[in-house]
């Protein structure tokens, strides 16, 4: 039975992306913020020792956990802007790091972060977001070149909106109808459409797919924001 780590896998798209892999038989590991808290190296330290034995058997790396806290950056202190980059792409970064010798020596392994449109552009008062977006990015695309020579598949995925309970309390109503129109299909993702891409980056059928950016957004980067 193959096997997945999936990084925020209680959040919104996070619990999709494991009833996905979990309906397509795998087993999933999924730890709880309290076991494994991004925020803190030390407890990330902790939880790759405690968890060394049962993660060599991971054939998929997921991280969908993530942070946004909006505004100006000039009031945003620099250790707001640094604990936003731990959850969002250091300590991501410190995981890939553990499984990379695991996945060289299987000669196989999928690592797929979610990311966000926003580690392609950006928006007023999300500058911590994009600036560890932009990052996630970068970090993943040079993993897949270190790692390709050895079969070790890595991309990012980036949802535009996704309907979860978040996404509805960061926008009001009028806010979620703007992006309804600006978006070429007309509906905000469901966590499900979003979870249906990941499995797939993840999956044996994506032997192809490496060091990209693949976005699901209905079409509103193509040019469907310009309405
Ligand atoms: N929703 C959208 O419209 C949207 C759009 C584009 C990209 N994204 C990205 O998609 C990913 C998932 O977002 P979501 O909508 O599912 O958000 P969410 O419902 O808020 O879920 C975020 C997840 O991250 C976890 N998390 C937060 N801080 C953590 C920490 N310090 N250590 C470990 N885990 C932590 C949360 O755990 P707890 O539940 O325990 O707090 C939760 O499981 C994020 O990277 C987000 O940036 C979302």
């Amino acid at each position: 039975m193959r096997k997945a780590l999936i990084l925020g896998g209680d959040g919104g798209i996070g619990s999709a992306i494991c009833r996905e892999f979990r309906r397509n038989g795998w087993k999933v590991l999924a730890p709880a913020i309290k076991e494994c808290d991004l925020s803190s190296p030390d407890s990330v330290e902790r939880y790759l020792a405690a968890n060394a034995g049962a993660l060599k058997g991971v054939d998929a790396l997921v991280h969908s956990a993530g942070i946004n806290e909006p505004g100006p950056f000039e009031k945003i202190g620099m250790a707001d802007f640094e604990r936003i980059a731990q959850v969002n792409t250091f300590s991501f970064v410190r995981v890939m790091q553990h499984f990379a010798p695991l996945f060289k020596k299987k000669r196989r392994g999928h690592i797929l972060a979610i990311s966000s449109l926003y580690g392609g552009f950006s928006r007023a008062g999300r500058m911590p977001y994009a600036l560890s977006k932009h990052g996630l990015n970068g970090a993943v695309k040079t993993a897949a070149l270190e790692l390709g020579p050895y079969g070790v598949i890595a991309n990012t995925l980036s949802p535009g909106f996704v309907d979860t309970p978040l996404t509805r309390k960061n926008n009001g109503q009028a806010v979620i109808r703007s992006f309804e129109e600006r978006i070429p299909l007309g509906f905000l993702a469901a966590p499900a459409d979003i979870a249906r891409a990941a499995y797939f980056l993840c999956s044996p059928q994506n032997t192809y797919i490496t060091g990209q950016d693949i976005v699901a957004d209905g079409g509103y980067s193509a040019g469907g924001f310009q309405k």
